[in-house]
């Protein structure tokens, strides 16, 4: 089929496509821009334009788009096998990537059970852990309950939406979910418990958490938790030790850790994986996105032997774990995540992370200056600008007046594509960047904000 212009490409867009958190009226009112090719860091539209790709195509990329490589094994991989149920088969490729996820993950997650996005990793979670405390103490177990927090995002599935805690995404869908015990943000630069967010707060999220543990312990069956960072909430950095803390209170409620690494995981805080930085194995982990190193929809979730155990018995026992996907464990999928991991190691990615970290800490040290910039969140190679109509009480601009998506357009005059989250400027590139296009990405973005809040 002969490529359709720029033109009808667009039409056929506007004519048909429906797209994800977008307000349709205005998309209609666009000229969107086609992308037809990655390479590297950068995106390529129909008219050859190129964007930096400062948000990682949805936080996904890990090594640059189109790496030979990863197209290489791809390519290979197609010629053997496309697709094979795991439903009484297995494959070769989910596998190897089972027991390479198993190595690398946190010791004691040794169990690997597939889905295709971040959303279904995060639901199967809280199937499993819902179902676990079934087969240890019975059908009246009583621990069927979830923790989560306000401001937490884990998808957008019904169970995914039902953990998730930011109002302007998940309200109008409230009727249809299960009610949780939500556990206040730590927010610490709008802390909605009024504590300073430095040491003299004393914590006092993690405070009222553990009242929540411990009141409601007896039917908790698990908590929900994004390490380290609440990303879509806004990037919102948690205080030094408080995973470690939620996985202690955790083990003393007997309640189930479950960690949803599906936008942290895979490098992005600088460890392979966010648990790792406060020594932390949680019961249970979702992990999507950067596992293909963003080339195609696969998601994992890892559960420790003991978890799996609590399914085994007599089929009459009915202890089968009754979940399952189409594409579960799907060949070419689980290939692209071999040839990520090989990638890592041997571009020695996070070796090669340190430079651009401390660069990153510069160049938001010297935004954060800015008139209009209130807060700024940074852990390894994530970074949150939350800009501000007033710097002095923190006011928040008007969600009416589009600042977060007007620096963002502007940031397109300078070659880059950035997506914002409300008034929060997302820097989230692929972790290969290079020290010089990260320097574009910084100048533009810092070149946009001072154009729109002038
Ligand atoms: C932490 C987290 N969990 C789950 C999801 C949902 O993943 P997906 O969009 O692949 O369903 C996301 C998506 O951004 C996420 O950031």
């Amino acid at each position: 089929m002969k490529q359709p212009d720029t033109e009808t490409l667009r039409r056929y867009d506007l004519e048909h496509v429906w797209h994800p958190f977008t307000q349709m009226k205005d998309w209609e009112a666009e000229d969107p821009i086609v992308i037809e090719r990655g390479q590297g860091s950068y995106l390529i539209d129909s008219e050859g334009n190129r964007y930096l790709d400062g948000v990682a195509s949805v936080w996904t990329n890990v090594h640059g788009h189109c790496r030979p490589e990863i197209n290489l094994a791809l390519k290979e991989q197609l010629d053997r096998l496309d697709h094979s149920t795991l439903l009484g088969l297995t494959n070769d490729r989910a596998a190897i990537l089972a027991r390479r996820l198993a190595e690398i993950t946190p010791p004691g997650l040794d169990k690997v059970f597939y889905s295709d996005n971040g959303s279904t990793a995060v639901e199967i979670a809280i199937k499993m852990a819902f179902q676990y405390h079934r087969h240890r103490s019975g059908a009246d177990s009583g621990k069927t309950r979830f923790i989560t927090f306000r401001n937490a995002y884990h998808g957008d599935t019904i169970g995914a939406v039902s953990v998730g805690g930011i109002d302007l995404f998940h309200g109008v869908f409230r009727p249809l979910l299960f009610p949780t015990i939500q556990a206040p943000s730590p927010y610490c630069y709008r802390c909605e418990l009024g504590g300073s967010g430095d040491a003299g707060c004393e914590r006092r999220c993690l405070k009222e958490l553990e009242r929540l543990m411990k009141t409601h312990a007896d039917e908790t069956a698990g908590l929900v938790i994004e390490p380290l960072v609440q990303c879509a909430g806004g990037m919102i950095v948690q205080p030094p030790g408080f995973v470690k803390k939620v996985r202690e209170l955790c083990d003393r409620y007997g309640i189930l850790m479950i960690a949803d690494e599906v936008a942290v995981g895979f490098g992005r805080t600088s460890a392979m994986f966010a648990c790792e930085k406060e020594g932390v194995t949680p019961d249970l982990m979702a992990l999507s996105k950067g596992l293909t190193a963003g080339y195609l929809p696969l998601a994992a979730t890892l559960a420790t032997r003991e978890i799996y155990d609590a399914f085994l018995g007599d089929y009459g026992e009915m202890k089968t774990f009754f979940h399952g996907h189409t594409f579960t464990g799907n060949p070419v999928a689980c290939t692209a995540a071999l040839a990520s991991l090989d990638l890592f190691e041997k571009d020695r990615l996070l070796e090669s992370l340190g430079g651009k970290i401390a660069y990153l800490e510069e160049r938001f040290r010297g935004l954060g200056r800015l008139d209009h910039v209130g807060d700024i969140r940074h852990c390894g190679m994530i970074g949150g600008i939350e800009l501000v109509a007033d710097r002095e009480n923190g006011r928040p601009y008007p969600w009416q007046d589009r600042v977060g998506v007007r620096v963002c357009l502007e940031a397109r005059r300078h070659g880059l594509f950035l997506r914002p989250l409300g008034n929060v400027i997302v820097v989230f590139p692929p972790l290969s960047i290079s020290m010089e296009e990260l320097k574009t990405l910084m100048d533009g973005i810092e070149l946009s904000i001072r154009a729109v809040t002038g």
